[in-house]
């Protein structure tokens, strides 16, 4: 049994409901791409699960918080507030469309409120979703509904009626769907994210907003992964020259603080009302003045991130592995082996790094990872000499 602090590891875990596989060991502190616990420092290759894209501890958030922090904090959405609308003015700048942004405070969220307004241009007959095999949304109750994963939904069904899987990728499953006129909207991820860093065939999207087009079905793009320039563009989707219905976002847009955007384009915008829609903590000040900071010191990196990318996906592939993903959104090629998910991270865990495995929908490990933006050629090193070892360990 470990201690952490004064306390056992059992105790501990008799404080929460057991929803995580958490890592043995209490964390100090987090810097740049390293997390430090009391006796040894760790790579983290996955940046809190691709929120921390700045490293871990940016000066420029920290200080822009420190300034909000002394303004106020929580006001309410009864009032205008100087942070959301700095925020809400440098997200809409990384759009070409015409958009209005809602505030909430994570992915689920975002994609819940998604949800309703697709809703709002159809009448009841035209209320279904159309979501993808090896999809995920979050964990509310609607997101949950278009997560394609059968054990995180079958304990709490019955979800919300009327969503349809179609295979990832597919185009003409897709339009055998939509042309039954019976669909509000698609939700797709560019890449799919927990499935493992899942690619769709090219041309994928610029066909599902032509078949959305042609059916007017509203897209929805959850690039609450893949956005915020981890593919080397702002927006995945800017890959295909395509925009969306409806965009939504989260994890790194709020530089670490909790944060979710649905993006709405202007023409659905103005189905709105007040009183529709509402989160208390929506658009925090804190989280605004981070994400605002946050966007602006992106946009400025995207060139890097393609450099940085292309530099590992050659050094993961000179090993023997093939890559998947765009940018720093990589997925490992493992293929079918006998180690489990969680073996692999434990294997890594002990050599000092963080990363994050995967058994995709078709049974192939992936080994996920969402590198910080800063990363630096030394601790890209550091992976791969460990991901050598691994290869020699298989
Ligand atoms: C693509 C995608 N959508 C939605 C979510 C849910 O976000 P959250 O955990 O902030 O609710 C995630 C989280 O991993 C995600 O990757």
């Amino acid at each position: 049994m470990r201690k952490t602090e004064k306390m056992t590891t059992q105790e501990i875990e008799k404080l929460f409901l057991n929803t995580y596989q958490r890592y043995p060991f209490l964390v100090k502190k987090a810097e740049g791409a390293f997390i430090y616990s009391k006796n040894r420092k760790y790579l983290d290759m996955i940046s809190g699960i691709g929120v921390m894209s700045l490293g871990h501890s940016d000066k420029d958030v920290k200080k822009e918080v420190l300034k909000q922090l002394k303004l106020h904090m929580h006001l309410s959405n009864l009032f205008w507030q100087k942070s959301q609308i700095e925020f809400a003015k440098e997200f809409i700048s990384t759009l070409k469309g015409k958009y209005r942004i809602f505030l909430s405070n994570s992915g689920a969220e975002a994609v819940e409120t998604a949800i309703k307004i697709a809703k709002l241009p159809f009448d009841e007959k035209r209320r279904k979703f159309l979501a993808f095999f090896g999809s995920f949304h979050g964990r509310t109750h609607g997101a949950l509904s278009l997560t394609w994963k059968e054990d995180f939904r079958k304990p709490f069904e019955p979800l919300m009626p009327g969503v349809k899987f179609v295979p990832y990728g597919d185009i003409d499953a897709v339009y055998n769907e939509l042309k039954k006129l019976e669909f509000a909207g698609v939700i797709v991820e560019p890449i799919q994210g927990e499935a493992g860093v899942i690619t769709p065939p090219q041309g994928f999207l610029k066909n599902l907003k032509s078949a959305c087009e042609e059916t007017g079905t509203l897209l929805i793009l959850d690039e609450i992964q893949t956005g915020a320039g981890k593919t080397g563009k702002f927006w995945c989707f800017e890959w295909e020259n395509i925009e969306p219905d409806i965009l939504v976002s989260s994890k790194a847009i709020g530089g670490g603080l909790p944060l979710g955007v649905t993006a709405v384009s202007d023409k659905i915008a103005e189905l709105i009302k007040p009183g529709m829609h509402a989160s208390t903590f929506g658009g925090n000040p804190l989280s605004c003045s981070a994400g605002k900071i946050t966007i602006r010191k992106i946009k400025k990196m995207l060139k890097s991130v393609l450099k940085k990318g292309e530099t590992l996906k050659k050094e993961i592939e000179n090993i023997g592995f093939e890559v998947s993903g765009k940018g720093l959104m990589l997925g490992i090629i493992i293929g079918k082996i006998s180690k489990e998910p969680r073996e692999i991270n434990e294997f890594f865990l002990n050599e000092g790094v963080i990363i994050n495995t995967i058994k995709t929908p078709t049974e192939e490990i992936r080994i996920r990872i969402l590198p910080p933006f800063i990363i630096s050629e030394r601790e890209i090193s550091i992976f791969i000499n460990v991901l050598k070892k691994f290869k020699k360990s298989l």
